[in-house]
């Protein structure tokens, strides 16, 4: 049995023995059904609050983050979680290109864990943004970034990455916003910034909730879906005017596609970076682990919600159960309050970045991935989940790539489940979708929706850092299971 399946086995166990079997039956335990009786002592209508905002002056930053085990509010609730510097989520790293960042991680989760820093470009190795240390209990890690000059402004956040916990930890409190600005960013006409993390969670009394097997194998959603940690806060904004929102889908598995009716949405970035043009949208699709940054605009004076809409992300097939826990039910994340004078509507710049289309570029090489699960290959005669036939081995590397070249890799997905398919370090654009290219402007991502049954095309650039790190699925729950491989970029 491997370490992994043991872990797998010992939570199990927990769950049985904590909370019996009416606690197995309830909540996410059956994530087909709707959320059994209403969170009960749930407090809402607290006030919009954002993290803490820890930045860097004159290109250097050193930050300490105490990761701990011990008593936080969230949900407005007094309960036992883990958090980074005792606060759900954690501070807000700003960070600005050709900064060095010091991060020291205190340990004090009572279990190990480490840091990734999702979606910044940075080097995996050593003490950079490396997915394979083990920071253990007690201990004090120092990583060090360096960030690139060239780093684009964005939007980015951090979160554990220790193989087999990682959906545990950063469902139970441990995640932060990181914004990366650049002083030649073509500026926006905003009257204020904002950052929105989203998760979820399950509160059982005052504890975090435990995944039971079937939780992890659909991706465990939490029934409370919260925004800085507060259910449905209360914001107050001016009419007229924009506001710029950087906004994180930092659930362990949710997807979600986020709505404000009244407003005016203008989606400026993604998940790596700014788009071409600010883009009206309708409505924002984040699998977990997109980002997006919106202008935001309300006319005039009036209340408003913001709304997850819940997505289907498939099921386990075989009458398994479904993804989305919440069934059909949208979850209201915050209500925007639009008071006082409205502003006059400011103009908007045309062009943000010229971004870069690989569409047009030689490709140096091409892979496959098949992402797949398999039925009586798992634990107990479970459900595999695995890259090209094969779980998770840090000691092997799935894909040996070149510096300064460009692949084009394919990624299949053969199961009855969406598995948004996340590569570390380098972005990748999207070009094609079973097989039909994508037209019009580039799309980048780093988390890029792998729908049931289908493949995806994305083509990447190794740039700058040589070394190993990983690529895996986003349902955190099913990186852990074993959907994750090593990429190796040599010189
Ligand atoms: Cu946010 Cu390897 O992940
Ligand atoms: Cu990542
Ligand atoms: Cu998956």
């Amino acid at each position: 049995m491997t370490r992994r399946k043991a872990l797998l086995l010992a939570g199990a166990g927990a769950v049985s023995a904590g909370v019996g079997a009416a606690g197995l039956l309830r909540g996410w335990g059956s994530p087909t059904s709707t959320v059994s009786g209403s969170p009960g002592a749930v407090p809402t209508g607290d006030r919009f609050v954002e993290p803490t905002v820890i930045a860097s002056e004159g290109g250097r930053l050193h930050v300490t983050l105490s990761a701990a085990a011990g008593r936080v509010t969230i949900a407005g609730r007094s309960v036992q979680a883990m958090s980074y510097n005792g606060s759900v989520p954690g501070p807000t790293l700003r960070l600005r290109p050709g900064d060095r960042v010091t991060l020291d991680l205190v340990n004090r989760l009572g279990a190990s864990t480490n840091l990734h820093t999702h979606g910044l470009h940075v080097s995996a190795e050593r003490n950079g943004d490396n997915p394979f240390l083990h920071i253990r209990d007690g201990e004090t890690f120092r990583y060090e970034y360096e960030i690139p000059r060239d780093h684009p402004a964005g939007t980015f956040w951090y979160h554990p990455h220790l193989h087999g916990t990682v959906a545990d930890q950063l469902f139970a409190g441990l995640m932060g916003a990181i914004v990366v600005q650049r002083d030649d960013s073509v500026p926006l006409p905003a009257q204020r910034e904002r950052v929105l993390v989203i998760t979820d969670t399950t509160l059982n009394g005052d504890r975090i909730a435990q995944a039971n097997q079937r939780g992890r194998m659909l991706g465990r959603e939490g029934e409370l879906v919260l925004v800085n940690g507060r259910l449905k806060p209360t914001m107050t904004v001016s009419p007229g005017g924009y506001e710029h929102w950087h906004i994180i889908n930092a659930c362990t598995s949710r997807f979600m596609r986020l709505r404000l009716e009244g407003a005016e949405l203008l989606q400026v970035a993604g998940d790596t970076g700014r788009l071409a043009t600010p883009t009206q949208v309708d409505n924002i699709l984040l699998a977990t682990g997109n980002r997006a940054e919106l202008l935001v605009r309300i006319p005039g004076p009036g209340r408003h919600q913001l709304v997850a809409e819940p997505v289907d992300r498939g099921g386990m097939g075989m009458g398994l159960g479904r993804g989305n826990a919440g069934g059909d039910t949208p979850a209201t994340l915050l209500q925007v309050e639009a008071a006082g004078e409205a502003a006059a509507t400011p103009q908007l710049p045309g062009r943000l970045v010229e971004p870069e289309d690989l569409r047009a570029v030689a490709v140096n090489g091409r892979r496959t991935l098949t992402f797949a699960m398999e039925m009586g290959r798992g634990m107990g005669g479970g459900m595999s989940f695995t890259i090209d036939g094969k779980e998770f081995d840090p000691d092997r590397v799935d894909a040996a790539v070149r510096l300064d070249t460009v692949e084009e890799w394919t990624v299949r997905n053969t199961s009855p489940m969406n598995h948004p398919f996340h590569l570390h370090v380098w972005p990748v654009q999207l070009v094609a979708r079973d097989g039909s290219p994508v037209e019009g402007n580039p799309q980048w991502y780093d988390v890029v929706i792998l729908p049931a049954r289908s493949s995806v095309t994305v083509r990447v650039r190794f740039t700058d850092f040589p070394g190993r790190t990983v690529y895996h699925c986003h349902i955190l729950d099913h990186e852990d299971l074993g959907m994750m491989g090593v990429v190796e970029a040599l010189r």
